[in-house]
């Protein structure tokens, strides 16, 4: 079993931005409790080096990945930190071989199905379909999808999924799980709001 595999089980994952590395266990539990042990800690903070490694190393039974990878260095930190997984929200082929290369699973993003095509041409099975919402919803995402399912490439819509429309995109065959930042959002982090996100954490699985 891949970790997308794993991800696909889970059906939603945290996508974080998180300022504070202190912060890293507490966010970890939060999700933990809520009975998602799930997160895209992303490379937009200076502190998700240390965050992945912290939840690594101290919470295994998290599944802990790097977001918005956007260089070959990013992937290399992201690994030796313990990530089990990286996504970008973009695709950029020179960085995808270098994870594939050092035996990182990557799920690029993409938007359009000539870059879906990129992303077959580097084995991907996982792409993020980013901004899922603004870019036309479930039903772009259901029409690009179309003509390559004998492919079996996986997605994960991010970009303005909601509670309320989460069901719309895993009724998707292709959809392994939804991303999104409204279960942990940088405010309730920064502010260590951790009911609150172990409450939206619930909430979602529940959904699933
Ligand atoms: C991402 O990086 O996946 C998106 O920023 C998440 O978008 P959202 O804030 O609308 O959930």
């Amino acid at each position: 079993m891949t970790v997308f595999d794993t991800l696909s089980e889970y059906g939603v994952v945290p996508v974080i931005a998180i300022d504070d590395a202190d912060q890293a266990l507490p966010l970890a539990d939060a999700l933990i409790e809520g009975g998602l042990p799930v997160a895209e800690i992303t490379f937009r903070t200076d502190a998700a080096r240390d965050v992945i490694a912290q939840i690594a190393a101290s919470r295994p039974q998290m599944i802990v990945g790097a977001g918005t990878v956007l260089t070959e260095a990013q992937a290399d930190a992201a690994q030796a930190a313990g990530a089990k997984f990286a996504l970008s929200p973009g695709i950029d082929g020179a960085v995808l071989a270098h994870a594939q290369r050092i035996g990182l699973p990557f799920a690029p993003g993409i938007m359009t199905p000539s870059e879906l095509q990129l992303a077959l041409r580097h084995d991907c099975p996982m792409v993020k379909f980013f901004p899922a919402m603004p870019a036309g919803g479930p039903n772009m995402l259901k029409n690009i999808a179309a003509p390559y399912a004998h492919t079996g490439i996986g997605f994960n819509p991010t970009g303005g999924v909601t509670l309320d429309n989460l069901p719309d995109w895993l009724a998707l065959p292709q959809v392994r799980a939804v991303g999104g930042t409204w279960i942990a959002t940088r405010a309730d982090i920064a502010a260590g709001n951790w009911d609150q996100i172990t409450r939206n954490a619930a909430e979602a699985v529940a959904r699933i």
